[in-house]
């Protein structure tokens, strides 16, 4: 029964967020809290020399300066640093020697009895290095960069390269019409608003709880037990609420192994706060440089692609995703090839950030359909659906369900895309110049085994329990209309407990699983729940459901009701009281067999409408349509502000985001939001988020495919694309900022 799934349902814990009821990791308190500081590498490489911390020390209220001659034991092996999402390589060990290996690094954690003294003191903490040539520039690098080898099979090719298909780039110089562009997208950072934040609680004996922003407590946990050589029962890692992670909260983060050094130094509690500057030293996007080359005929058939990546990873992890691979993946093209470099850089390791790879890619090779269509003199919508697949390419495998036509016939009524004059600045609107452009988007359906706990009370309420986190995204809410619909309650009598790493198992939130994932955890779990009460209802005497089976029942208004006669009913309460439990108590795990025989991904057609003023080159995104094909929507009003979201990270990509290294200290330099600039109130005008049908009972039994992603896809270059509607001038070069439309 569904009276809540897919209903516009208010968040559960919206009112928490905005009374301030809500706690994140740098907000829980204890006696005797003590506060660290972090001191940063001033230089890209080389070691420290000497660090004086007595100055530091003198000043009145710290109580220690750790650094790596002085700190607790740490572990010494890769493995004890390996979390579940951890990159080959060797991970970076905060305090761990006097290497150093990017501007930014963490090198000191002065403690205080306040965070304004040990912020102080951190200023007075003296260091001395022996620096080494470091390079930070990708195009400096490039060609040192290193191929990614493309696996056999190509199912197994999910970061690397897929093979190359047909004959490949053979056929490139002889194809009709033929287009070939170099695309640029610098480093870009999260910037969630909640900053990195770690609150460690003393509890005794050596036993911690730890409250971190993180997308996973578990990987926290496990990762805190491998450095710190902890048993699993001496920490717990909680994160109830998270003020935004896209991906930068799936890595454990520095501040948190700083923190739990200081407390073990100490043997009490420590918070430790990055500040935003210092945000920036770990985890961003990488920069990339993308060649495309698209063959076609002469009515717009493609033909050949090529894709070559160039990304940039850090001296001691290869950090790469699948950056070539979604251009033959999108589109029916015979012959495909793929390439991905990675250059070694002395930067910290990239980290995954909102739909890595597709993003980026997508950005790419939509902008390049776009530079083909012109040159085929061909619509840039009819140029796609030419080119429709009804296959995943790479894989030559059907998809699970694939609504793409359907964004693209909604999306473009929605915009009046049939109104467009194709000729580049030919639509005015008095000093600005109109432009019309539209893109494809895709992403992955993915998901991954969980397990959920359900505790129903005789009373009539349940509480559904998951280890996952809620990165903001609506999992709160999304998990109690689930529930409450499987176990025929009301949304009142669910409460939802997340965010806690003793909690049962869940993966990362991340790569939009987690909607997936728990919602058929928790049908799975619900309908153990189920089985129960029905084992209960038929011990009633004269039961009117002696003889049902598990499957004939549903739970519905309270009840267990016989789907084939609705007037065949007992309620929860009855049932309970007369089997004399007051508590029904259910815990399963819900994994995800896949044959393989078929792709799941999620898809979006985007159009965008950009003002530009002619003069000033001032661009402004007017419009943007974007409708998506993506499952079954558990939550009208959540998905809808996943998707906006996802168009404001798109916008500003296209227009604003960009991480400015000074390449000869090897240093961020707009590490913070004023000079970083993100889309505020002002640039975001008009959106529109459309949700196409999308039945899929193959990809799991709800057909949920997640939206956390898909909604940033193809956006960047839609927005692209309409500029060089609006003003004749295609830049390649991310962000598309008024000065490039200048020159
Ligand atoms: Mo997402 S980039 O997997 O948080």
């Amino acid at each position: 029964m569904q009276n809540y799934i897919g209903t516009a349902t208010s968040r559960v814990d919206g009112r928490a967020k905005v009374t301030g009821a809500a706690k994140y990791a740098g907000e829980f308190n204890t006696n005797g809290l003590a506060y660290g500081s972090v001191v940063t590498s001033r230089i890209a490489k080389g070691r420290i020399a000497r660090i004086d911390a007595s100055e530091a020390l003198r000043v009145q209220g710290v109580l220690d300066v750790l650094t790596h001659e002085n700190r607790p034991r740490m572990a010494g092996t890769d493995d004890a640093y390996k979390d579940d999402v951890a990159p080959e390589g060797s991970p970076f060990r905060p305090l761990y020697d006097d290497m150093i290996r990017f501007s930014g690094q963490p090198i000191a954690l002065v403690v205080a009895q306040e965070a304004e003294i040990a912020r102080f003191a951190a200023s007075l903490v003296r260091v001395e290095y022996d620096a080494e040539a470091h390079v930070t520039d990708l195009y400096r690098q490039r060609d040192a960069a290193f191929a990614l080898e493309t696996p056999a099979n190509p199912i197994e090719a999910m970061f690397t390269p897929p093979r190359a298909r047909g004959a490949g780039e053979k056929t490139f110089a002889a194809a009709k019409v033929r287009h070939e562009g170099e695309y640029h997208v610098p480093i870009e950072h999260h910037n969630p608003m909640e900053m990195y934040a770690s609150t460690v609680m003393w509890d005794g004996d050596g036993k911690l709880t730890v409250y971190d922003k993180t997308q996973g407590v578990q990987n926290v946990q496990r990762y805190l037990c491998g450095v710190f050589d902890l048993k699993p029962d001496d920490v717990r890692v909680m994160s109830p609420f998270v003020g935004g992670g896209f991906g930068s909260g799936l890595r454990p983060q520095f501040q948190v192994v700083l923190a739990v050094l200081a407390a073990r130094a100490l043997e009490r509690s420590v918070r430790v706060v990055l500040t935003r500057q210092q945000m920036y030293a770990l985890g961003y996007r990488p920069a990339m440089i993308q060649r495309i080359g698209l063959g076609a005929t002469a009515d717009g058939m493609l033909d050949t692609i090529a894709h070559e990546a160039v990304t940039g990873t850090s001296q001691y992890e290869n950090f790469y995703r699948q950056e070539t691979g979604w251009s033959g993946l999108l589109y029916k093209c015979a012959n495909a090839k793929y390439t991905h470099k990675l250059a070694r850089l002395d930067l910290a390791t990239p980290c995954d950030m909102r739909a890595p790879s597709a993003t980026t890619a997508v950005y790419a090779l939509e902008s390049a359909m776009d530079e083909l269509a012109v040159a085929l003199a061909l619509d840039p919508l009819e140029l796609r659906l030419r080119c429709y697949s009804d296959r995943d390419q790479n894989t030559d495998r059907p998809y699970s369900s694939k609504s793409l036509r359907d964004c693209y016939r909604q999306g473009a009524d929605a915009f009046g895309w049939h109104k467009r004059n194709p000729e580049p600045r030919s639509m005015r609107d008095g000093s600005e110049l109109v432009g019309w452009g539209m893109a494809t988007g895709i992403w992955e359906a993915l998901q991954a085994p969980i397990a959920v706990r359900i505790v129903l009370s005789a009373n009539g309420h349940a509480e559904v329990s998951c280890a996952t986190s809620d990165i903001g995204t609506g999992t709160y809410t999304i998990m109690t209309q689930v529930a409450a619909d499987m176990l025929g309650l009301p949304l009142e009598s669910v409460s939802i407990k997340l965010g806690d790493s003793t909690l049962p198992q869940s993966p990362v939130e991340g790569g939009s699983w987690i909607a997936a994932s728990v919602s058929n955890g928790i049908a799975t779990t619900s309908g153990a729940v189920r089985e129960e009460l029905l084992r209960l209802a038929k011990q009633m005497p004269n039961s009117p459901l002696a003889d049902a089976t598990p499957d004939e029942v549903a739970l519905v208004d309270s009840k267990l009701v016989s789907k084939r006669d609705q007037s065949r009913a007992v309620s929860i309460v009855d049932a309970m009281r007369h089997g004399g439990v007051d508590r029904i108590e259910q815990e399963k795990s819900t994994s995800f067999p896949d044959d393989g025989s078929h792709a799941h991904n999620t898809h979006s057609a985007i159009f965008a409408e950009v003002k530009v003023d002619e003069e000033l080159g001032v661009i402004r995104v007017t419009r943007v349509v974007n409708a998506v094909a993506a499952g079954r929507i558990l939550n009208a009003k959540t998905a809808r502000s996943q998707i906006m979201g996802g168009v404001v990270w798109g916008i500003g990509m296209a227009l604003h985001e960009e991480t400015l290294l000074d390449h000869r200290f090897g240093r961020i330099m707009n590490a913070n939001i004023a000079e970083y600039h993100v889309p505020v109130n002002a640039d975001v005008h008009d959106i529109e988020v459309i949700f196409v049908d999308e039945p899929d009972a193959m990809v799991n039994p709800l057909g949920v495919k997640g939206v956390g992603e898909i909604g940033i896809v193809g956006t960047a270059a839609a927005i692209a694309n309409a500029i060089y509607h609006a003003t004749g001038k295609r830049v390649r070069d991310l962000p598309i900022t008024l000065d490039k439309l200048q020159r």
